[in-house]
C-alpha cells in the first residue's frame, strides 16, 4: 500500500516529468531523433495522465476544503492545464526532430514547470493540513489509480490514442476509473493470493483426473 502523502505523490510525478524531459534533451543534443520521439511520447503521456489525475482527485479536494480560495486556485490550475493540453495537441501535429517540435516542447515545459511549482508551493501546502495525513494518503492512492490510463488499458477505443485521451471529458474519465478495483481491494486480493499457488500443471492434472 502506498504510504505516500498526496504532496509526495504529486512531487514524484513532477520529478518524473523533468527526468523524461532531460532524457529528451540529451537525445536532442546527440541528434537521435528516434530517442527524442520515444522520450517525448513518454513525457507527453505522463503529463496528460498526471493532469487528469489532478483534475479528478486534487482540484475537487481543494474546492471542497479550501473554500473560495480553493476554488480560485483550482480554476487557475485548470486553465493552465487547458493550455498545456492545447500544446500537447499542437505537438501531435509536428514531427519530432524538427525545430518547431523542439521549440514547442521547450516552451511547454517552461510553463509547466511554473505550474508544477505553484502546486508544490501554494496548493498542496494549503490542502494537506486542511485534510490531514490519513486523507492525504488516501488521496494519493486514488491519484495513483487514476494514472492507470494508458493506450489499450481501458477497453474504450476512443481513449486508445493520445488525442482521444486528451479530448475525453473529465467526467467520462472519472467514470472509467471507478471501474478499477480500489487499492484496498487489490491489497485484499494480494493477501488472499499469498499461500495460493495457481499451478497450471497441477490444475491440468486435477482436470484430467476429474
Ligand atoms: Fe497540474
Ligand atoms: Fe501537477
Amino acid at each position: 500500500m502506498s504510504q505516500k502523502t498526496l504532496f509526495q505523490a504529486i512531487k514524484d510525478d513532477h520529478e518524473e516529468m523533468y527526468e523524461y524531459h532531460d532524457q529528451y534533451k540529451r537525445a536532442h543534443d546527440r541528434n537521435d531523433v528516434d530517442a527524442q520521439a520515444r522520450w517525448a511520447r513518454q513525457l507527453t503521456w505522463e503529463i496528460a495522465r498526471h493532469a487528469v489525475g489532478e483534475e479528478i482527485v486534487v482540484y475537487p479536494l481543494m474546492e471542497k476544503h479550501l473554500g473560495a480560495k480553493g476554488k480560485q486556485l483550482a480554476d487557475h490550475d485548470r486553465e493552465e492545464h487547458t493550455q498545456v493540453k492545447q500544446e500537447l495537441y499542437e505537438l501531435e501535429k509536428l514531427k519530432p526532430g524538427t525545430p518547431e517540435y523542439h521549440d514547442l516542447i521547450t516552451r511547454m515545459m517552461a510553463s509547466l514547470h511554473h505550474h508544477n511549482d505553484d502546486e508544490e508551493i501554494k496548493d498542496l501546502p494549503l490542502l494537506e493540513p486542511a485534510i490531514g495525513e490519513e486523507a492525504s494518503k488516501q488521496a494519493a492512492r486514488s491519484f495513483k489509480t487514476t494514472k492507470k490510463a494508458h493506450p489499450g488499458a481501458p477497453n474504450q477505443p476512443p481513449l486508445e490514442t493520445f488525442v482521444g485521451f486528451l479530448a475525453a471529458p473529465i467526467d467520462k474519465l472519472r467514470d472509467m476509473f471507478v471501474q478499477f478495483p480500489t487499492e484496498e481491494e487489490k491489497e485484499e486480493a494480494e493477501q488472499e493470493l499469498e499461500g495460493k499457488d495457481h499451478d497450471a500443471k497441477a490444475g491440468r492434472e486435477a482436470e484430467s483426473r476429474a
